[in-house]
């Protein structure tokens, strides 16, 4: 099994006070940044920090339990399926009512990606799923099945850099051919958008519209926002890293009216991203963006 590459990982323990007790990691994956920062923290401490792990997909729960038994320590963890923002949840599971540090590490993990039928690629065949948590919501083929032209879109509008006429001509066409023949595999949309000259580029653009809204991320990114407030102890820190100009934006401006109206502090005043080195060992790092603040009282 190949794990996930991890991200800025030394920015984010650079990020992480040694004090550190109370740790929610909110996008667990395959657990390379939680597995730095409990060892980080150990170390530096000689004394265990309590770490709560959340992620939406069952698989990769499964998948960081493997690469993580090492590291494993009963009472020092705990692990819940849920969204990162279903706080109330995560309280009521874990006991834990004030974290000294989040972190979102956003997007998606390698693994889906590489398994076709997650429906994830638009190289691989499998099913048109794409859901994280795959035992709730609709999957991108039931969504298909029953969206309609305006939804259409308005999503590309939102989520893509086509023309008007492009973003009608997709959302006409693809209502049109479900009439004939419902969508159930990636490879079948494939077929269907070469044969509207939508080249491999801009299909994956709207995979990504198609998965950003299935799993409502910019929904459940600003949730979080609304609420991580009461969740996060005072003086202590929250750490988001995004990888597209929605999801930066979001945060951003969620930062800043923290600090403007409770004069919170920016830890980094300018976003990090990966150096260049980074970006070449690991090509998925390329649009990461991190941004860290501090809770005043
Ligand atoms: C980039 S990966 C995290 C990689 C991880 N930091 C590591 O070191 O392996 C993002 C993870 O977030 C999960 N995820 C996406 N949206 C989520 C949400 N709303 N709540 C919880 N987990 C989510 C995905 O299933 C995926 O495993």
């Amino acid at each position: 099994m190949r794990r996930h590459v991890p991200v800025l990982e030394q920015e984010v323990l650079t990020s992480l006070p040694h004090q550190t007790k109370n740790i929610l990691d909110g996008t667990l994956g395959h657990g390379w940044h939680t597995q730095s920062m409990v060892s980080f923290c150990n170390d530096k401490k000689g004394e265990e920090v309590h770490i709560v792990w959340v992620d939406r997909d069952m698989d990769m729960i499964k998948k960081a339990k493997v690469f993580l038994w090492e590291a494993w320590v009963d009472n020092q963890v705990n692990i819940v399926q849920w969204s990162y923002a279903e706080f109330s949840k995560i309280v009521q599971e874990t006991g834990k009512k004030e974290f000294d540090y989040m972190l979102l590490d956003l997007w998606v993990n390698m693994d889906h990606f590489k398994e076709a039928e997650r429906g994830f690629s638009i190289k691989l065949d499998g099913d048109l799923d794409m859901r994280f948590d795959r035992s709730s919501g609709d999957s991108v083929k039931e969504w298909v099945a029953k969206t309609h032209f305006d939804e259409l879109c308005s999503l590309y509008n939102k989520y893509t850099d086509f023309s008007q006429s492009l973003i009608e001509k997709v959302a006409r066409d693809m209502i049109k051919t479900r009439k004939k023949e419902a969508f159930t595999t990636t490879q079948q949309v494939r077929k269907w958008a070469k044969s509207i000259w939508i080249n491999d580029k801009r299909l994956a653009v709207i995979f990504q519209a198609w998965r950003i809204h299935i799993n409502k991320e910019l929904e459940e990114l600003e949730f979080f926002l609304q609420n991580f407030y009461d969740y996060l102890s005072p003086w202590w820190r929250c750490a988001i890293m995004t990888y597209h100009s929605w999801e930066d934006r979001i945060v951003k401006q969620s930062f800043k009216q923290f600090v403007d109206n409770w004069h919170w502090i920016l830890y980094n005043k300018k976003v990090i991203v990966p150096t260049w080195k980074e970006k070449e060992r690991n090509k998925a790092s390329r649009s990461a963006k991190f941004r860290i603040f501090e809770k005043k009282l």
